[in-house]
């Protein structure tokens, strides 16, 4: 069997115009042009190329965009003070600061210092905590992509098993809360996990989210399973030349799964479509 290649771009692209639709529609009734503040600190090169794509995103979008591009030697308290006047800025209703920090700026104050009603990633305590009780609030960007490109090949999870192999608060921990919202039975894999090939092979669903490149094979999939790949590894290839890899062997797994996500085009352009979901949904939200 060929698994069907779910095209992530193609789904984002689609959400681009819904968003763009809504974007303008409260525009004309409240006078509100949804806006995205993306705050980048220091020159690394894949914060650069994410931070890029954000902001073309929200052009397409209908979205306005601010963007802090801040040097490497930035100071704590210089990114504490942004963040505090983006709060106070009535035309941002997102914010983001594009991870990791350099490492004098400590990640965990700067992220609980977002006003959790602007907080576009979903990282603040409030939302995680929001999100474990099912209450509404900002769920994580590539978590909600994920969750819904599975809804297109499988829209009823009841029943099924998911096995996510990761658990960082960015996408493991956030994606276990959706699923079960969604009625799956859960099981949550990662590095310590004792026979992890034949706990990814009980998966209806598989979501690997572990920075590895390709270190899902394809005997580690049940037949039919629907594969979702957050992971984005640039490896080298034989001639010098860069490229990116999922997390799971792309070529091998296609055989055996019924739907998979590709890398690129897969979860990635989902991610950042979600980013403008979540900053339209705030600026609805800031009219009432
Ligand atoms: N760095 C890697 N992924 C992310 C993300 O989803 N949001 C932010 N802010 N930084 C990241």
């Amino acid at each position: 069997m060929t698994a069907t290649i779910i095209d992530g771009k193609k789904v984002a692209n689609d959400l681009h115009e819904e968003i763009r639709a809504k974007a303008e529609k409260l525009t004309a009734s409240h006078g509100v042009v949804p806006g995205l503040a993306v705050i980048l600190v220091g020159e690394d090169p894949a914060s650069a190329v994410y931070v890029r794509n954000k902001v073309l995103a929200t052009a397409a979008c209908g979205i306005k965009s601010f963007e802090f591009k801040l040097p490497a030697e930035t100071s704590e308290a210089e990114v504490l003070g942004l963040v505090e006047k983006l709060n106070a800025d009535p035309e941002v209703h997102g914010i983001l600061v594009q991870l990791p920090l350099p490492k004098q700026i400590d990640s965990d104050k700067v992220l609980g210092l977002i006003d959790p009603k602007k907080d576009a990633d979903g990282f603040h305590p409030v939302n995680v905590g929001l999100l474990s009780v099912g209450l509404p609030g900002f769920v994580p960007c590539t978590p909600r992509g994920s969750a819904i490109l599975i809804e297109k090949v499988l829209p009823d999870l009841s029943g099924k098993t998911a096995v996510v192999v990761g658990r960082s608060n960015i996408v493991g921990k956030p994606m276990i809360q959706l699923l079960l919202q969604k009625n799956a039975t859960v099981t949550c894999a990662h590095s310590r996990t004792a026979d992890l090939p034949a706990v990814c092979r009980t998966a209806d669903v598989l979501v690997a989210a572990v920075g590895r490149p390709e270190m899902i094979k394809g005997d580690w999939i049940k037949p039919g399973a629907i594969v979702i790949d957050v992971g984005i590894n640039r490896v080298l290839k034989p001639d010098g030349k860069g490229k990116l890899v999922g997390d799971v062997a792309f070529d091998e797994a296609k055989e055996v799964a019924g739907a998979i996500t590709p890398v690129p085009g897969g979860v990635g352009p989902m991610t950042i479509a979600c980013l403008m979901l979540n900053t339209l949904d705030s600026a609805y939200r800031s009219v009432g």
